[in-house]
């Protein structure tokens, strides 16, 4: 006796024949859609050539002419860009450190027409014709500043990170003449702080520049 079963008893199709199936409904609606569009029933989005597309994606920037350790300098930034990626990223100026990003540690502390300013939140685009001093300036040439020479005698430092925010901050005190004590000294330098605890010899380096003047 045969044991094989007649086709009408094989696995019934999920589908009847006379329903769409999935993929007969996707190419039927690929085919309308495009006739539509190529009719002109649905507005395509219109396209941008390559340079059209750059600048649509770039944010808006501007021009800033400013003088920086007495060298003018003009450059195109991002409108949000701070004046210390200004001078770390634009300029090749490492010499501020990014520290905390967010005015809280001095890190970045840089001279803007003589006073201190945290260079982290500081707009570069906001600074047309600005003086800029960094730790990269207070040298002349070979000749270090004097607070600088005194931070070496004082051995005021010892990773180093906060260092020029340190030594910028210390020669606008000087210069603002806020050095009458150490407390003194300590309360006008309090925005600069040091990981590595060397406060006592910072404000050393600062009462022996000022001897020194
Ligand atoms: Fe600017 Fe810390 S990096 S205040
Ligand atoms: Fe290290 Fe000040 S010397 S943070």
């Amino acid at each position: 006796m045969s044991t094989e079963l007649p086709d009408s008893a094989a696995f019934p199709s999920a589908e009847p024949p006379s329903a769409p199936t999935r993929r007969t409904f996707i190419a039927t609606t690929t085919v309308v859609g495009g006739a539509a569009l190529a009719g002109g029933l649905v507005a395509a989005p219109p396209t941008l050539g390559a340079e059209e597309a750059v600048a649509a994606e770039a944010p808006p920037g501007s021009r800033v002419s400013l003088t920086v350790n007495g060298v003018r300098r003009t450059v195109t930034v991002d409108n949000r860009t701070s004046l210390l990626d200004l001078l770390r990223e634009h300029l090749d100026l490492t010499g501020a450190k990014k520290g905390c990003n967010a005015g809280a540690c001095g890190a970045c502390t840089v001279l803007v027409d003589g006073s201190r300013v945290n260079s982290c939140l500081t707009l570069a685009v906001r600074l047309e014709g600005a003086e800029v001093t960094t730790i990269e300036g207070l040298a002349k040439g070979d000749q270090l500043h004097p607070l600088q020479q005194a931070f070496i005698d004082e051995d005021a430092f010892q990773c180093g990170y906060c260092t020029p925010g340190q030594i910028v901050s210390g020669a606008a005190c000087i210069q603002e003449g806020h050095t009458d004590s150490p407390e003194e000294i300590r309360e006008w330098m309090s925005g600069n702080l040091c990981r590595c605890g060397c406060y006592v010899k910072i404000v050393r380096a600062v009462e022996q520049t000022v001897r020194g003047k």
